[in-house]
């Protein structure tokens, strides 16, 4: 089977596509011949070898795929050749397959295509488990998305409009902009022009933001925190930015803030339910047309370097999808 190596860190330029050999599953695993997997901005991290997971070299990197099962090892129940599932496997999914932990599949329904269902988990996942279970996002307040038009950006606009929230969306750009309103955004900041802090002190009449869903860090979260409302809570979810950015403990204290980390990769592993349930409902939401993912690009997967690029140029909105047809 042909895959995408990281076999020494480094940039986009460093992969390679090689024929290696297809692996077997264990016990309580099964092989799955890959459809679509979704990019991720980790993918960009992870082969660098800046990622929070190392996996020794050589590895491929792909955090999400979708396919079908094509081996079942042995005690693997509620699962036969043929179904049609997506797959959490942390890295591993640029490949023709990929042998995945049965706990981290979850089928799909019919009517999903694969590249829907490769775009959906880490992006849909994260921005509902952060908002709902980490913030506890409520019905009428107002949520502040940094990043809006990014992959896990615009699922928060998305995400915050079913919640019942009045979401603000800030990215980088018009053309990025005009996406986050098509998803549902409220109002729109373009944080090259504009400051983040003055325009949602204008929006929200000088209440400030409740939450504030931040994968950018850096400067944005600078004045993100400045424009939060009392008793509100910023999620940190990343820095793309490439800066750390860090809290001043007296405006958590005068304006009685909440500062929340949140990685959903850590509750596959120590809150699967968490996880599933909130997938669960992400599924019936998809199902009733309540969100539906936004891929802006679809690559070959022997291009997977191209799509990475294209993501550390900050070219893509929504999700980018590599196909392995
Ligand atoms: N905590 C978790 O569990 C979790 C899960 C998934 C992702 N993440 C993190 O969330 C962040 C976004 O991931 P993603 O997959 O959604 O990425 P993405 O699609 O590339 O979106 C990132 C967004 O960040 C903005 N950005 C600002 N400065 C940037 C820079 N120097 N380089 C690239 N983008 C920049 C871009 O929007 P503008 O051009 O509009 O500024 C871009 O749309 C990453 O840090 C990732 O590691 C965390």
């Amino acid at each position: 089977m042909k895959a995408v190596l990281c076999k020494e860190f480094g940039g986009p330029e460093k992969l390679v596509v090689e024929d290696i050999a297809t692996p077997t599953p264990g016990d309580g695993e099964v092989r799955l011949r890959i459809h679509a997997c979704g990019v991720n901005f980790g993918d960009t991290l992870i082969i660098q070898g800046t990622y929070q997971v190392k996996p020794p070299l050589p590895f491929s990197p792909g955090m999400e795929c979708a396919g079908e099962i094509s081996e079942v090892g042995g005690g693997v129940k509620g699962y036969k050749v043929g179904d049609r599932v997506l797959a959490m496997t942390g890295h591993g999914g640029f490949a023709q397959e990929v042998v995945v932990d049965a706990k981290m599949l979850i089928p799909i329904p019919q009517s999903m295509s694969f590249e829907h269902a490769a775009a959906f988990p880490v992006a849909y996942g994260t921005s509902h488990v952060g908002l709902d279970y980490r913030a506890g996002l409520k019905s009428g307040e107002t949520l502040l998305v940094l990043g809006a038009a990014g992959g896990v950006g615009l699922t928060a606009v998305e995400i915050g409009k079913a919640m019942g929230a009045t979401v603000i969306a800030a990215a980088s750009s018009a053309e990025k902009l005009e996406v986050c309103k098509q998803y549902g955004a409220d109002h729109l900041i373009n944080y090259s022009e504009e400051d983040i802090r003055d325009r949602v002190k204008e929006i929200t009449n000088g209440k400030g933001a409740d939450v504030i869903y931040d994968p950018v860090g850096g400067d944005a979260f600078d004045a993100a925190m400045r424009s939060i409302a009392w008793e509100g809570r910023l999620v940190v979810i990343g820095f793309a930015s490439g800066r750390v950015p860090e809290a001043k403990a007296n405006i958590l204290l005068v304006k009685n803030v909440s500062v929340v980390g949140f990685y959903w990769g850590s509750y596959n592993i120590k809150k699967p339910q968490v996880v599933m349930q909130s997938m669960k409902t992400l599924l019936d939401w998809y199902e009733s047309g309540k969100i539906k993912p936004h891929v802006s690009h679809t690559i070959p997967m022997e291009k997977a370097g191209d799509a990475l690029e294209m993501m550390i140029q900050r070219k893509s909105t929504g999700k980018v999808v590599l196909t392995l047809d």
